[in-house]
């Protein structure tokens, strides 16, 4: 990402600031989140966060507030103050996890713009942000919302609009969702409503504040955008969204090479006799060798795939091991694990940090 002006054909974003929810301890991407918080977890090259960073930036938002909490120090250790990627970044620390809106409320007096763009750090997204502010200050409201139209909307919360865009209710999960539209983890807060969240206690988003400014005849608006759109925070999300950055599917600005069907890092040493498809990552120094197939999986640091072996759809955490004539299919394997040779991991199986299933041929689909 270069530092500078705003993407092609973009003008900076004027008046605007951003908070980025970072302090979730990422439960769903277990063992992988043990190590580092979702948002600093390696994908495409660089900790996720750096490409939702990259997008702000593309759009002229230079300043961001980072609410942490979980491993809080870990993003100011990597990202410091900001000027590598040409942005000012801060540093809120929740002693207590305070939830969205809560960590929100919290960095309030970082804040200095009438117009706040609060990301979920979990979200790879090419929303239109020009777009989203526009529809936010021609409505004049209160909090606009991104929403996206999902395929199975009982899996999610609903947020019905009327004609105008306004939206009219929050639904929880069910059966028999009335629309499709979902809510996409991307808002717009005036700054006076941010300070209207009540400060040091958790509060969710979801399901309090927003449900609370309804009900108070606040105008919430959505803003239904059709780009590219993902929430990574299951593994097979997180594996999806890293072989989409890869292939450029995904939009990025920080993508640390050209797109292609594999991004291979520094020191990685992959036979002539593999093949390594489908937006695979394969981490500094990581070996690959001669007959192994990756194929759509992100491979940390020092990870090690033996002849043979079948990696698919699945993340091996930093010094992983995967045995010669392995399957691992789906599968979560954590930092320095090993899979014994010919063993076979099906889809949804996750191996802690540090164990060792020894070479014998076995099945495993529960967690090791
Ligand atoms: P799971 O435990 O797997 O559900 O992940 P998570 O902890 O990240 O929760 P979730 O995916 O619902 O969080 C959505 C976004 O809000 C993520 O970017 C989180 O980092 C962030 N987030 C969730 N809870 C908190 C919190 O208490 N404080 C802060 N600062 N951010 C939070």
């Amino acid at each position: 990402m270069s530092a500078g002006s705003a993407g092609p054909g973009e003008s900076a974003l004027r008046g605007v600031e951003a908070v980025v929810l970072v302090g979730g301890r990422g439960t769903r991407l277990r063992p992988l989140t043990l190590s580092a918080p979702k948002p600093m977890l390696p994908t495409a090259g660089v900790p996720f966060l750096t490409h939702v960073l990259s997008r702000l930036r593309a759009a002229g938002i230079t300043h961001v507030v980072l609410g942490t909490s979980y491993q809080a120090e870990v993003f100011a250790e990597y990202f410091g103050d900001g000027a590598a990627l040409g942005m000012e970044l801060e540093y809120v620390v929740e002693q207590e996890p305070l939830d969205t809106a809560g960590a929100i409320r919290n960095v309030a007096d970082r804040l200095r713009e009438q117009d706040v763009v609060v990301f979920n750090g979990d979200i790879l997204s090419g929303v239109d942000l020009h777009g989203l502010v526009h529809t936010h200050r021609h409505h004049s409201a209160d909090a606009t919302l991104h929403l996206v139209k999902v395929d199975d909307p009982r899996r999610f919360g609903c947020v019905p609009t009327d004609a105008d865009g306004r939206v009219t209710a929050f639904l929880e999960k069910t059966d028999d969702p009335p629309v499709d539209q979902v809510n996409a983890g991307c808002y717009v807060f005036r700054r006076p409503v941010i300070e209207s969240i009540p400060p040091g206690r958790p509060v969710s988003v979801e399901r309090e504040t927003f449900p609370g400014l309804l009900a108070s005849g606040a105008r919430l608006q959505g803003h239904v955008d059709a780009s590219y759109w993902l929430d990574l925070g299951t593994p097979a999300a997180f594996v999806r969204g890293s072989a989409d950055l890869v292939r450029g599917a995904a939009p990025s600005e920080a993508l640390p090479a050209r797109p292609g069907e594999a991004l291979v890092l520094d020191r990685a040493e992959v036979s002539s006799e593999a093949s390594v498809t489908g937006g695979s990552t394969i981490g500094a120094d990581c070996v690959i060798e001669a007959g192994a197939a990756v194929t759509g999986s992100t491979l940390f640091a020092r990870a090690h795939v033996e002849a043979d072996a079948v990696v698919e759809r699945s993340v091996l955490g930093a010094g992983a091991r995967v045995g010669k004539g392995a399957v691992v299919r789906g599968g979560v394997i954590g930092d320095g694990a090993v899979i014994g040779a010919e063993c076979e991991l099906l889809d949804g199986a996750r191996v802690w940090p540090g164990v060792e299933l020894p070479p014998s041929g076995v099945r495993f689909s529960h967690d090791c």
